[in-house]
């Protein structure tokens, strides 16, 4: 048996590089994740899982926040300090080397784009102990980083660099799949689980319509190749959307795709993955406590910080004109929302916070003829507030917890009639049958995104069993 602790997408931010002024404050809040926080919170998981019983710790990528190299230090200087409780290994991926030429510091009312960055060569020579230096095979790629294939007790694990596939996107080149193939091959071979971690999604989340820019290149064929070869398990990150998918190859093998949320983001979870003779176990744990500036804080701060992403732009609607407009207008830099619009985007958002479900429902029904909603479901939780809801559903995208909604309860077949609404208005519109076809397609993805988001039947993203 062999226990391993599961994270991904830390995001540490450096304190050094803020000054908690109002440039700084603009960045965090439209950001799902803590940024500052982010040491503290790393600090308060490796405690976590240095007390566990777990015997391996990976990491899924996206260690620092933008490239930053004073982030980047610090991390590492966590992680060995993890590493005389536990063996870790981690992949870097894009934003441990700034893909994006985005890395920033705040100071004041001022965003400065002088911040050091790490190339990819830099991250293989400094990440070396995590990972290469255990490994019995190395592929390194054309950008110079490395992949790697470790021996663990009845487990074979390959560490990926997914960001080179020749194609512009993320993956593999051909010559590079071969190789994890081969060592793929090998461990079936040995009658050895295979577990893979990769930064970017190999499967398809949620939806295509969600996750579909977030995948590897040619991902369709690399899936049904790894597969067809035996592997068990694959590791994602990057979607920061804790979410299970599963893809049973024709040869009858199952291949699972854990995709982890991002650390410091809600619900901030540890995920556990047990490797048993018959069977993987996932558990998942939340970094219960951290302590920030001599303050101890609790989960839930970690949760509030993902909820203000809506709400406080709600929020500022309502009470505070400046404030809306600059959080508005940091969205983009390009993105400048001129003031006159303030008072009727006011009056639209004091509607909306008020907005009952049974008034939503009532007004859905009024344009659909009475066709839009179940009128019974409605009726049942018709004084509850909409926009509770919607956050609500909202959070469990991070969390995966899919709400678990019994198909008898109202908020199940509220969300589904609701979800099924542009496919049936577009049923008695007059469209030409090609363009029809083009846009049903799209809204089937709307309906199945409702249903992955609330059906109970569907698989645990907390906490589930992979047979063997
Ligand atoms: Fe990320
Ligand atoms: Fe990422």
């Amino acid at each position: 048996m062999l226990k391993i602790a599961m994270i991904a997408d830390l995001h540490h931010f450096s304190e050094t590089l803020c000054d908690g002024g109002k440039a700084y404050h603009l960045r965090e809040s439209s950001d799902q994740k803590c940024l500052a926080e982010s040491g503290a919170i790393i600090d308060a998981a490796f405690n976590q899982i240095a007390e566990s019983d777990c015997d391996v710790v990976i990491v899924a990528g996206d260690m620092s926040n933008d490239g930053e190299v004073v982030s980047h230090e610090e991390v590492r200087a966590k992680m060995q300090k993890l590493a005389e409780k536990k063996k870790v290994y981690v992949v870097y991926s894009t934003h441990d080397w700034c893909c994006d030429g985005n890395a920033r510091r705040y100071k004041g009312d001022e965003v400065i784009r002088d911040v050091k960055t790490m190339t990819v060569k830099d991250l293989r020579e400094f990440y070396k102990d995590y990972g290469e230096s255990d490994a019995y095979d190395i592929y390194v790629n054309e950008l110079g980083a490395a992949s790697y294939a470790i021996k663990l007790e009845g487990v074979r694990f390959i560490g990926l660099n997914d960001d080179y596939s020749g194609t512009g996107k993320a993956g593999y080149t051909d010559d590079h799949f071969e190789w994890i193939l081969k060592n793929v091959r090998d461990a079936k071979a040995n009658g050895e689980a295979v577990i893979l971690m990769e930064h970017h999604l190999l499967m398809a989340g949620i939806s295509p319509l969600i996750n579909g820019g977030q995948m590897i290149g040619n991902h369709d064929e690399r899936v049904k190749a790894l597969a067809e070869a035996g592997a068990d398990i694959v590791v994602v990150g990057h979607s920061h959307m804790q979410r299970n998918t599963q893809f049973t190859h024709e040869n009858g093998n199952v291949f699972t795709q854990i995709n982890l949320g991002a650390l410091c983001g809600h619900p901030g979870a540890i995920m556990y993955l047990t490797v048993d003779k018959n069977e993987f176990r996932t558990e998942m744990q939340k970094v219960e406590k951290f302590t920030y500036n001599g303050t101890e804080y609790t989960n839930e701060y970690i949760t509030e910080h993902s909820k203000n992403l809506l709400m406080g732009i709600l929020r500022s609607a309502l009470d505070d004109k400046d404030e809306f407009l600059e959080r508005v207008n940091s969205i983009d830099q390009n993105f400048d929302l001129d003031e006159k619009f303030y008072k009727p985007v006011r009056m639209v958002v004091k509607y909306l916070m008020n907005l009952t479900v049974g008034r939503a429902g009532r007004l859905i029904n009024f344009f659909t003829f009475g066709k839009g909603v179940n009128r019974k479901a409605v009726k049942q939780i018709k004084n509850e507030n909409l926009v509770e809801h919607i956050i609500d559903i909202f959070l469990s995208v991070f969390d995966g917890s899919a709400k678990k909604y019994a198909t008898d309860d109202p908020v199940y077949i509220i969300v589904k009639d609701v979800a099924s609404l542009p496919v049936r208005v577009s049923n008695v519109l007059k469209i030409k049958a090609l363009r029809k076809e083009k846009i049903q397609k799209i809204f089937a993805q709307i309906q199945e995104i409702a249903e992955e988001l609330t059906n109970s039947s569907l698989p645990d993203n907390q906490q589930m069993v992979i047979k063997r």
